[in-house]
């Protein structure tokens, strides 16, 4: 796993924008997996101001919660509108149906059109203070393929700073599995922030375990972490 130290929380967002950038440039058509969370708003934000075109670009985000509705404005759907698809504009983006009816035959559903598209060629991620990547969370045993998880109180808890209240974050989401995630053909994870210090600290002891889901990164043949100095102060 290549790593990229960048000073601060701008620098690594301009970083990570500049690898994204590339990606489209050499392959227009592209397709890139995205992620939510306060990491990669700074990047969009990049996105936005570099003029890059995107308009051949597909993206798949890789996670939703669920039950929750699109027009719900702490919705991923919602919050990749604001952050990015309402100031740029690509050929098609994609996000799991947090209202499916059937999250089981949605999460297939899903799988079958990222496999349709071509497969992702850059996924974006951030990493949980759990080191849990897209939703899924620390366990004995990862899916592979997306699927619908209980979100462990970890996650609540520091997911709750965007909800007016912890009893409002929902319970369950719908997340690419690990499979999924591993099957993209380039993966860039941005971390930041003294409170990632000592998880980036466990990935870096080099084990691979599904305690520490961002670990199995380092099975990857193409992955960089690009993070700020508070996130490497503890390595
Ligand atoms: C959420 C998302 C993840 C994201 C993580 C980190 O739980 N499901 O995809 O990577 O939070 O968020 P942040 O970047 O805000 O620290």
């Amino acid at each position: 796993m290549k790593k990229i130290i960048c000073k601060n929380y701008d620098e690594m967002s301009k970083a990570a924008a500049k690898i994204v950038e590339a990606q489209v440039v050499l392959k227009p058509d592209c397709i890139l997996g995205l992620a939510t969370g306060s990491s990669p708003v700074g990047m969009y934000q990049e996105l936005i101001k570099s003029g890059t075109d995107f308009s051949k670009v597909t993206t798949f985000n890789l996670d939703e919660y669920y039950p929750i509705a699109k027009d719900n404005d702490q919705s991923y759907d919602y919050f990749m509108r604001k952050n990015l698809f309402d100031h740029i504009t690509v050929k098609e983006h994609n996000i799991p149906n947090g209202m499916a009816e059937n999250p089981e035959e949605e999460c297939a559903r899903y799988d079958a059109a990222i496999e349709a598209a071509g497969g992702i060629d850059l996924q974006v991620l951030g990493i949980g203070v759990n080191g849990h990547i897209g939703f899924n969370e620390p366990a004995a045993e990862l899916p592979a393929n997306t699927n619908k998880v209980t979100l462990t109180e970890s996650t609540i808890e520091a997911n709750s700073r965007f909800f007016e209240s912890k009893d409002q974050v929902p319970t369950a989401a719908l997340t690419l599995g690990i499979g999924g995630i591993m099957k993209a053909k380039r993966i860039v994870v941005l971390v930041s922030g003294k409170n990632k210090a000592p998880i980036v600290r466990e990935l870096f002891k080099g084990n691979v375990t599904t305690n520490i889901p961002v670990s199995l990164l380092q099975l990857h043949p193409d992955a960089t972490i690009v993070m700020d100095e508070d996130a490497a102060s503890m390595l």
